[in-house]
């Protein structure tokens, strides 16, 4: 007789909450602020303008966008299929990214078959085939590719993007524009994560805003899901909050540490690089970190070139599996020396 209670008890309650649909601003920022048009994409300036009048003439070859993560690849090519196919681009894109399996015989078959089969398109419009991360497809699968792109050329358009254009096959490479995107600056993230805030109604402090450009390296991608984790977990955007939210070693600490030995001064130096690993941090996040806060750091530029050339060394040994707090140290007894201007062999 209990048990009749048990189990009505909770169906009204889990059966409301399953019809509601996910309100908007459920959505994450990446996909709610990806720019829809050319004109609204940052930074690369001279490759959209490219791209646009190829898109004005509609006479698009095959392309590849090449760059790092995060500073609108993907974007430009979906911009750039909407701006050609219009309402047809539903029928006349097909979107292959890392996560689709894309083998050697998803290229001959699924990707064959949509280069065959028959869509009405304005004259001088082609279907396009959207591969992602084409760096990732084993060259038995690109080699398929490859020859796929030959057959259909008077139908179909390639769109291929990729993080690093060598691993594509020189066979693929020499069939497309090769299009090079860099790292957006730090002022074009800001103005992009503050446009945002504003939309948003974020609260925020002004170094709150430079740890979220600090902490994504000219990656949007990487801005704006920072920025947004900061807001979820702390309703406030400041520097410690965003270090919080991001688990790095805070820069402050590692600009201190650096200009320490600038100095000479080990001790104090070594205090803050045992402070640091004594609060878990990895080694490798440590010398990334120490790397970035680097670049920026306000020294003379010889000394700062042999700050980086000292840092590159050490973050070799880290990858090679020296990741001991005498690593650290040994770097910082280098950097004393280098600072102090005393040789030292290595
Ligand atoms: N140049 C950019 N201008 C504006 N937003 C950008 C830019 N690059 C990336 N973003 C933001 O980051 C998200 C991911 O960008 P995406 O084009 O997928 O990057 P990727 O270069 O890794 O393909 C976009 O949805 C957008 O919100
Ligand atoms: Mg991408």
């Amino acid at each position: 007789m209990g048990d009749s209670m048990d189990v009505d008890a909770p169906i009204p309650s889990t059966s409301k909450p399953v019809k509601e649909v996910p309100p908007a601003h459920n959505l994450p920022w990446i996909e709610k602020y990806r720019p829809q048009t050319f004109a609204d994409i940052v930074g690369n300036e001279d490759t959209i303008k490219r791209l646009s009048i190829f898109s004005q003439q509609g006479n698009v070859p095959n392309i590849i966008i090449a760059g790092p993560p995060g500073v609108g690849k993907t974007t430009t090519i979906l911009c750039l299929a909407k701006i050609l196919l219009g309402p047809s681009f539903k029928d006349a894109v097909l979107e292959l990214n890392a996560s689709n399996d894309r083998g050697i015989d998803v290229v001959r078959n699924k990707v064959k078959m949509f280069a065959q089969q028959k869509v009405t398109l304005p004259p001088g419009r082609h279907k396009i085939i959207i591969l992602d991360e084409v760096d990732s497809m084993t060259e038995g699968a690109q080699q398929a590719l490859r020859r796929t792109m030959e057959i259909y050329s008077n139908t179909t358009r390639f769109a291929l993007a990729c993080n690093y254009s060598e691993k594509v096959i020189e066979a693929i490479q020499s069939r497309c524009a090769i299009l090079r995107y860099s790292k957006l600056t730090d002022a074009q993230v800001l103005a992009r994560v503050i446009q945002i805030c504003r939309n948003e109604n974020v609260e925020y402090s002004e170094d709150g805003l430079e740890a979220i450009v600090f902490t994504a390296q000219g990656d949007m991608r990487q801005a704006l899901n920072n920025l947004q984790s900061t807001c979820n977990g702390f309703g406030f955007v400041s520097a410690e909050n965003v270090f919080k939210v991001c688990d790095e070693p805070h820069p402050l600490l590692i600009k201190d540490m650096l200009l320490e030995c600038t100095k000479g001064e080990i001790r104090k130096a070594y205090k803050i690089m045992a402070h640091l690993w004594s609060l878990g941090y990895a080694a490798e996040d440590i010398i990334k970190n120490v790397f970035k806060v680097c670049k920026n750091l306000d020294v003379d530029e010889p000394l700062k070139l042999s700050y980086i050339k000292e840092i590159g060394i050490t973050h070799m040994k880290i990858v090679d599996g020296l990741t001991t707090l005498v690593q650290m140290s040994g770097l910082l007894a280098r950097l004393c020396m280098i600072g102090q201007g005393i040789e030292y062999k290595s």
